[in-house]
C-alpha cells in the first residue's frame, strides 16, 4: 500500500480524489499497489466542493500530512506554500507529482536537484497541455532524436477566448468569465489573458525538448489583452484566425561559428485559416514538435479543465507507484548543457 497525500481540492484536485476513491481496485491492479488517499489539505475546511468526498480526508495541516505520505500529489498552485511542501516530502523521500507549471519554471531546477539527490521522483506531466501526453514523449520517446521546434497552443482559456470572440462575438470578458466558471483560467487568470501561463509551459517544453535550462524569465511574453474585436473580425475577413502561440525553436547565432541557441517566445499570431492549429477549438490544446529523424508529430487534446486534467496526474502518479514498487525511482533530470538565449526583435504577428 503507498498512502497518497493530496494538496489541494479545486477544479484538478477534486477530480484526483473522485478517481482515488472511485477506481481504487484498477489502480491497485495497474501499478503494483493500492493507492491509499490518506488525506487532502486545504484552506478552507467549509468550502463546498465539486465532488461530494468524506469530511474525514481534509485538513488543513497540510505538512503534517506531507510527513505521513509516500507520494504527494500538489495541486494547490502558486509559489508558496506549493514549493516548500514539495521539498519537504522530496527530503523525507516521498516522490511527488505536480501540475504547478508557474512553480517549474521558476524554481524547476533546484527542485529537479533535489529530487535526484534525494531519489525521489517528481513528475509534472499535468504542467503542460492538460490531458495532452506531451512530456513523456519530449523526455522519453524522444530523447534518443534531435529536437528543433516545438510550436503550439498551450493554454486553454486564451484559446476558448479567442474562439468565442472569432465564433460568437462574446465580448473578452464574458467569455473569460466564462472560461473561468468551466475551470479553465488559474486562480489568477491574469496569468492566463498576459500569457505568463503559456510562456511559463514553453519554458518546460524548452528545457526538455534542448537539454537546456529555460526559465519564465527567458521567454518573450505578449498575451491577448490587446487584440480587440476589430482585430479578430479583420483576420476573419482576410481568411486568418488569431491564436496565442508559444515558440521555442533551436536557431543558428549570426556568429558564422556555427554556435546554437534557442529562441523561445509566446504571441497572438496571426494563421491561415486552413493551418492545423487554426482548428483547435475551444480549451483544447495542439502541440506540434519537429524532430530531425521523427519529422512533425502534433499532440492534441483537452488542455484545461479539472477531469483532463486529473487524468494525467493520475498517468504520473501510476507510473512513479510502479516504479517505487520496482524499487527504482526514475531519474528528473532535464538539462544537459546551458544554451544562449538567441535575441529576438520585433512583434510577431504572423507565422
Ligand atoms: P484551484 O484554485 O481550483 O484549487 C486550488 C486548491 O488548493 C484549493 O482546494 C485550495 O484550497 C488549495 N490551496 C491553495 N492554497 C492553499 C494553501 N496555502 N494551503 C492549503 N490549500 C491551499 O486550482 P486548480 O485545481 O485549477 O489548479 C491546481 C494546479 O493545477 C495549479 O498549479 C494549476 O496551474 C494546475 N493546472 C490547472 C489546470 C486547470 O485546468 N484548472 C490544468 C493544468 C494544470 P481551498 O479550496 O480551501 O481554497
Ligand atoms: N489555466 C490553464 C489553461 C490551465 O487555461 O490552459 C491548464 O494548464
Amino acid at each position: 500500500m503507498l498512502k497518497v497525500a493530496l494538496l489541494g481540492c479545486g477544479t484538478v484536485g477534486s477530480q484526483v480524489a473522485r478517481i482515488l476513491l472511485e477506481d481504487g481496485d484498477s489502480l491497485a491492479a495497474r501499478s503494483g499497489a493500492r493507492l491509499e488517499l490518506a488525506g487532502i489539505a486545504v484552506r478552507s475546511m467549509d468550502a463546498k466542493r465539486d465532488v461530494d468526498l468524506p469530511r474525514e480526508l481534509f485538513t488543513d495541516e497540510a505538512e503534517a500530512l506531507v510527513d505521513s505520505a509516500d507520494l504527494v500529489v500538489e495541486l494547490m498552485g502558486g509559489i508558496e506554500p506549493a514549493r516548500s511542501l514539495i521539498l519537504r516530502a522530496i527530503r523525507k523521500g516521498a516522490s511527488v507529482v505536480t501540475g504547478n507549471k508557474a512553480l517549474l519554471a521558476q524554481d524547476g531546477p533546484a527542485l529537479f536537484e533535489e529530487a535526484d539527490r534525494n531519489n525521489a521522483e517528481l513528475s509534472f506531466e499535468a504542467a503542460v497541455a492538460g490531458a495532452i501526453p506531451i512530456i513523456r514523449p519530449i523526455r522519453e520517446s524522444l530523447s534518443g532524436d534531435r529536437i528543433t521546434r516545438v510550436l503550439g497552443i498551450v493554454n486553454g482559456t486564451t484559446n476558448y477566448i479567442l474562439d468565442q470572440m472569432d465564433t460568437t462575438g462574446a465580448a473578452f470578458a464574458d467569455a473569460l468569465a466564462e472560461a473561468q466558471r468551466l475551470g479553465y483560467a488559474e486562480a489568477d487568470p491574469t496569468a492566463d489573458v498576459e500569457g505568463h501561463d503559456a510562456a511559463a509551459k514553453a519554458a518546460l517544453l524548452a528545457t526538455l525538448a534542448f537539454h537546456t535550462p529555460v526559465s519564465l524569465d527567458d521567454v518573450r511574453c505578449e498575451g491577448i489583452t490587446k487584440v480587440t474585436a476589430e482585430d479578430i473580425a479583420a483576420a476573419k475577413d482576410s481568411g486568418f484566425v488569431i491564436k496565442l502561440l508559444a515558440i521555442a525553436e533551436l536557431v543558428r547565432l549570426g556568429d558564422g561559428d556555427g554556435a546554437e541557441g534557442t529562441s523561445v517566445r509566446v504571441h497572438p499570431t496571426l494563421l491561415p485559416r486552413e493551418h492545423p492549429l487554426a482548428a483547435v477549438r475551444g480549451a483544447y490544446n495542439a502541440v506540434f514538435v519537429e524532430a530531425e529523424n521523427a519529422g512533425q508529430l502534433m499532440f492534441y487534446g483537452a488542455g484545461a479543465g479539472g477531469r483532463p486534467t486529473a487524468s494525467a496526474v493520475m498517468g504520473d502518479l501510476v507510473s512513479t507507484a510502479r516504479r517505487l514498487v520496482a524499487g527504482a525511482p526514475g531519474r528528473t533530470d532535464t538539462a544537459t548543457r546551458r544554451l544562449p538565449m538567441a535575441g529576438v526583435e520585433g512583434i510577431f504577428t504572423s507565422y
